[in-house]
């Protein structure tokens, strides 16, 4: 059964005190909206349609960004979820199969329970998701009836009797699209809110002898975000199962609570991460790798057997092969470092290519920027860069060539040779204690003049 899926993206979200749209704020260093994507993506869908409304150039642009395939359909006026998911109608031409619904602040929907509803829809033409609140508050109830789902009753409408529901709707629905499109149709908005509820279908696909029907799930899987504290509740929670599945997956870490990941980390079996490592998104690190203590990294891929940090850095386009050793207070970015090579001290390497088992000594620097334009750096094989040497790219080091420490290379360097490029040294014997002496003269004589 071809599935697609409606994400409702539209709302102000007001309690986030916010100028960033709702859905904009960021869990594990991406957008929720793209959260939301993701958990669609998983499904092999044909169609993924946002529905935009507030900020909606920002949150179409964001939408894109992440998947290019995803439609856009604007919401003018925010006058309920029923009337939203209408928005995508016209994105929907064509499409048979099945249609579910999900919010672009509800971030964690997993994969699992997605395929539990499409199995569901073998016994029911509809399908919500509902979870059992320890705080049922102001959530929509299901009204069940056996194994069937009666009617959802929004808060604001519902009597005492039924707000003392404990089963609450997560928001996520799914039928096939004629009979969603057929039912919205039909939603009013004679209520509290005077809103098109699209809890309402529930009620009317029954009238019409349609059957629906709950899958339940956790209730941290339907958490929503409206406010800057369930971010960081939200965070936690992201996090919090990150690290749990890194653990799972063969990952050690020494200080999981102090590990941050990215939507999109990637860490390979038997890798060990130290205490307060960061990974920002784009981050991926094969086998066998550590990563000691207060390293960040971010848009980097690190090979297997490579050691980096302790307090490294590594930005987006850094490309380590395996064996590498990139040591305390280095930052690589946009370069390729390859086999063996060690950059182990106070080094910045940037737009450059370093060869197999190069050596960059303490204080290495890649001058890359002119003001205006970057250069690339090009360093051999098996070089050995002496300690705080410039390299004024673009400049190439050849293989097996050495550089004198302290050296502004500034010329091209062929294999095997060795350049230096700095003032030549000049000894004056006795010179210093004659000008201590000279000094202290000077001071006493000042704190003479004082008193
Ligand atoms: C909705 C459900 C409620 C459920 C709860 C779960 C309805 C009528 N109620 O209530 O049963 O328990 O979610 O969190 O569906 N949106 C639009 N356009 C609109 C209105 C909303 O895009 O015109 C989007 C919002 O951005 C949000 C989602 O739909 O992502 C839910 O809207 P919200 O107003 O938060 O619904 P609730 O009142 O929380
Ligand atoms: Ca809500």
């Amino acid at each position: 059964m071809s599935i697609a899926f409606v994400i409702l993206a539209a709302g102000q979200g007001t309690r986030m005190n916010s100028d960033l749209p709702k859905v904009l704020h960021q869990i594990g260093g991406a957008p929720m909206l793209v959260h939301a994507i993701r958990a669609a993506e998983f499904q092999d869908p044909s169609r993924i349609v946002v529905v935009t409304g507030h900020g909606g150039e920002a949150v179409g642009k964001a939408a894109l960004d992440y998947q290019p395939m995803v439609d856009i359909a604007e919401q003018g006026e925010q006058l309920g979820t029923a009337h939203a998911v209408a928005q995508a109608r016209s994105a929907l031409e064509g499409f048979e199969g099945d249609v579910i619904v999900l919010y672009g602040d509800t971030p964690f929907v997993q994969t699992e329970t997605l395929e539990k509803m499409r199995e569901a829809r073998a016994a029911h033409d509809v399908v919500v998701l509902g979870f059992e609140a320890a705080d049922p508050g102001r959530y929509g109830r299901l009204v069940m009836d056996g194994k069937n789902l009666e009617r959802i009753v929004e808060f604001k409408d519902a009597t005492e009797e039924e707000r003392r529901i404990t089963l609450c709707n997560s928001g996520v629905i799914a039928a096939n699209a004629q009979v969603l499109f057929g039912l919205i149709d039909a939603v009013g908005n004679d209520n509290a809110s005077g809103e098109y509820y699209l809890t309402d279908i529930i009620g009317l696909a029954r009238g019409r002898g349609l059957s629906a029907g709950a899958v339940t799930c956790d209730e941290a899987e339907t958490l929503g975000v409206n406010s800057r504290a369930e971010l960081s509740t939200a965070e936690a929670l992201f996090q919090a199962r990150r690290r749990a599945e890194a653990l799972e997956d063969g990952v050690t870490l020494i200080a999981p609570d102090t590990v941050h990941f990215a939507f999109d980390t990637v860490i390979g079996r038997d890798s060990v991460v130290e205490p307060n490592v960061v990974f920002g998104p784009g981050a991926s690190v094969e086998s066998g790798v550590t990563v000691r203590a207060f390293s960040h990294l971010e848009g980097c891929h690190v090979s297997r057997g490579s050691v980096v940090g302790p307090y490294a850095r590594l930005r987006p386009g850094a490309e380590l092969a395996e064996d590498v050793k990139i040591g305390n207070f280095v930052e690589i970015k946009a370069s390729r470092v390859d086999r063996g090579a060690k950059i182990n001290h106070l080094t910045y390497v940037g737009d450059a290519e370093v060869g197999e088992e190069a050596n960059l000594g303490a204080g290495t620097v890649t001058c890359n920027y002119d003001g205006v334009m970057k250069h690339q750096t090009r360093i051999g094989a098996r070089a050995f860069i002496g300690s705080s040497t410039m390299l004024v790219a673009p400049v190439s080091i050849g293989d097996d060539a050495m550089t004198g420490s302290g050296s502004v290379i500034t010329q091209d360097v062929e294999p095997g040779a060795l350049a230096i490029g700095r003032a030549k040294q000049v000894t004056k014997p006795g010179l210093a204690r004659k000008l201590f002496e000279m000094l202290k003269a000077q001071k006493a004589k000042k704190q003479q003049g004082a008193e």
